[in-house]
């Protein structure tokens, strides 16, 4: 595995690889997980090539959030992707990112300001702008991202398509741990006790699926039942927002049988978390069967 730091070295790397085959990029933050794992065994399988950058983005963390606080392991990831037979590993620094008087950026308007958008102004402008940088020194044939950023994948859906990048951007599913917490490298901040509690947003969501299983479709009554699970934790688990949206607009639907995405946030501690469920159409509305069972199941709780 070659580890490269300069955008000048990172695209010449890129375009020699390009030459002999397709190229597969994952773009993260670090402190990799099994989730970032299944990103990158997905872009070796599809792939004759895998390039990952690790960058803790800044333009993505808003004044006050956890941008300094953000895990940060460079020697254990630098290992763990040399393990997987990574090709290309692209840290750059803020500067190399953001050459000095930097004032273009990415807006997704609309799609950007909802769900995390809401909560976090700004955020996907910074998320935006930094994946498009990437796809612009990588070239890759396909990029990475997981399902548990539900409304990242819908911004850089949105982005690809508008901007008309030529590549495939491919969404995993969700990686979770065996308690049902879904992975996240913020995971890594949590106390003994907040992980605990952290486990009432899979439980939330399971709740709601539970619900839908049985034949629920309107989305005021899965709200209901998700927040309740949420407002159970003594405080300790302070809701963010827990919604029941179309998964590439994000507007709220009022039921979900054409399909809709279930997605919470909440704050355990000092750390926000992210989680959701995707509910697909009902068999009169789309005629393919619903993975809500496996996604139940794999949340274990
Ligand atoms: O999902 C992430 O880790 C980040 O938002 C991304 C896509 C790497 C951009 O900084």
């Amino acid at each position: 595995m070659k580890t490269l730091f300069t955008v000048r070295e990172m695209q010449a790397a890129c375009r020699s690889l390009r030459q002999t085959g397709s190229l597969g990029l994952a773009p993260t933050m670090g402190a990799l997980h099994d989730g970032h794992l299944s990103l990158v065994r997905r872009a070796a399988a599809e792939n004759d090539a895998v390039a990952v950058s690790i960058f803790v983005n800044p333009t993505q963390f808003a004044p006050g959030e956890d941008y300094d606080a953000y895990p940060r392991r460079l020697a254990e990831d630098g290992a763990k992707l040399e393990a997987e037979g990574v090709d290309l590993l692209f840290t750059p620094s803020v500067e190399e990112m953001y050459p000095s008087g930097a004032t273009t950026f990415v807006e997704v308007a609309g799609l950007g300001d909802r769900l995390d958008g809401a909560s976090r102004p700004g955020h996907f402008r910074g998320v935006a702008t930094v994946v498009a940088k990437l796809f612009h020194i990588v070239h890759p044939d396909r990029a990475y991202f997981g399902q548990k950023d539900a409304a990242q994948v819908a911004v850089l859906r949105a982005m690809v398509r508008d901007l008309l990048f030529p590549l495939q951007l491919v969404v995993c599913p969700i990686v979770r741990e065996p308690s049902g917490l879904a992975m996240s490298s913020r995971n890594l901040n949590l106390s003994a006790a907040e992980r605990d509690r952290a486990g009432a947003l899979s439980r939330a969501l399971q709740t709601a699926a539970r619900l839908v299983r049985d034949g629920e479709t309107g989305a005021a009554a899965l709200r209901v039942a998700m927040l309740s699970q949420l407002s159970n934790e003594d405080g300790v688990v302070r809701l963010d927002y827990a919604e029941v949206v179309h998964p590439e607009t994000l507007l709220p639907v009022a039921d979900t049988r054409q399909g809709a995405l279930l997605a919470v946030a909440a704050w355990v501690g000092q750390t926000r978390l992210i989680d959701n469920l995707l509910v697909e159409a009902l068999p009169a509305e789309r005629p393919q069967s619903a993975s809500l069972p496996e996604q139940i199941e794999a949340m274990h709780v």
